[in-house]
């Protein structure tokens, strides 16, 4: 049977050159970083290695990225970081309802131990309203941070814009880059950014690693892992050497055809969205088509469910998704659909289709007859009142 994935915002396949740069690493060249002797010198003049590459590929100096073990602890790391190294100057934090659950989850907590936190609204695109983020800004306000694009709807958000507001009001600014490191243009150094989360398997790296970019003469940030003096005494414990091998070969690759393939996939994209839209009535299409991921299609199907078309797409071979991979499955409508104020019957008939540099035309063809098929089908159904 066939098995197309069209999952990629939720993971990428391992990148076979990053796999073999990891494989020493694993085998004969297994030695902690740390060590003196020959072993541990491999393992440390390959972390290094990475960590220039990773540095080139976002503009930045290799001092100023700190690996960790992924988005998740790189935005815990960012949001919390500040707020514990910065509370006595403040304890108000501004990001938006469309954050990934990495940032919203730690902001919540933050909450709980007496910080506030204004979480912005956004348009029907996923905008944000840079007036109103003006208005939000206080005397203690210690951090912004809005994501660079978002996961689900892919609609880019301005960054330059928000770090600038930032910048004029003396606020740290953070961005989560998870979705657009690989996919976009990204030059971190020339930015108003002062951190940023990457993460490696969303750019054909391994799971389990990724970093923050902590900008040069940024005042420390409370380490939320503390042990050895790692990383720049920033991050403790044993460095994920093999992960941090593989993480810097994908990251070169990615961004040294990243022109190419963002061309190809927003090709693949408004082929899909043509197709489905010449065959389908009331479709519904979300997120801001013109700021958007060049990999992303969201679709509403009026009449469907969402997660049953994703059932039947997976049987028929295609792998898509509803939601992020992270909060689907907890039977919640999207977070993000629900701010974008997308009805809740709609909310439920979204698919995400997020597209990969490999898929081909061949491929998207297929899927494109397999969809417009099965909604036909679904809407026939429930027309009849079959499940
Ligand atoms: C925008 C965004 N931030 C953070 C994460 C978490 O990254 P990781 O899976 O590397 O922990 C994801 C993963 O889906 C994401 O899309």
């Amino acid at each position: 049977m066939q098995n197309i994935f069209l999952d990629h915002n939720s993971t990428t396949p391992l990148d076979k050159l990053a796999y073999q740069e990891m494989i020493p690493f694993l085998e004969q060249n297994f030695g902690n970083p740390s060590s003196i002797h020959g072993f541990g010198r491999a393992a440390r003049v390959k972390i290094d290695e990475s960590r220039e590459i990773i540095a080139q590929a976002l503009g930045i100096h290799p001092r100023e990225f700190v690996f960790t073990s992924g988005g998740t602890e790189s935005d815990n790391f960012a949001i919390l970081g500040v707020a514990l190294s910065r509370q006595s100057t403040g304890k108000h934090i501004i990001t938006c309802q469309i954050e990934h659950p990495a940032i919203l989850n730690p902001c919540k907590a933050l909450e709980s131990q007496g910080f506030s936190v204004d979480y912005l609204p956004v348009d029907s695109r996923g905008i944000l309203d840079l007036e109103r983020l003006k208005s939000a800004i206080k005397d203690d306000t210690i951090l912004i941070s809005i994501q660079h694009a978002n996961s689900e709807i892919g609609t880019i958000h301005d960054i330059e814009k928000i770090g600038q507001i930032a910048k004029e009001n003396g606020i740290l600014f953070h961005t989560d880059a998870v979705q657009t490191f690989g996919k976009l243009p990204l030059n971190l150094e020339k930015m108003p950014v002062d951190l940023a989360s990457v993460s490696s398997h969303k750019l054909y790296g391994p799971k389990g690693v990724g970093g923050l970019f902590i900008k040069r003469g940024t005042s420390p940030l409370f380490p939320i892992l503390n042990g050895g003096n790692q990383e720049f005494k920033r991050r403790g414990g044993t460095e994920n050497v093999a992960g941090i091998a593989g993480f810097g070969k994908a990251a070169e690759l990615a961004c040294s055809e990243l022109e190419n393939n963002a061309n190809h996939m927003s090709q693949l994209k408004k082929r899909l969205i043509q197709h489905t839209s010449e065959k389908l009535d009331e479709l519904e299409l979300f997120g801001d088509l013109e700021k958007q991921l060049p990999n992303t299609v969201n679709l509403g199907f009026k009449g469907v469910r969402g997660e049953d078309l994703l059932i039947a797409l997976d049987i028929a071979g295609f792998a898509v998704s509803t939601g992020s991979a992270c909060s689907s499955g907890s039977q919640l409508p999207s977070h993000v659909l629900s701010a974008i104020k997308v009805p809740l019957e709609l909310v439920d008939s979204s698919i995400r289709i997020s597209l990969g540099r490999d898929n081909t035309t061949e491929e998207i063809d297929k899927f494109g007859v397999k969809l417009v098929e099965l909604v036909n089908e679904m809407r026939a159904n429930s027309r009849k009142g079959v499940n």
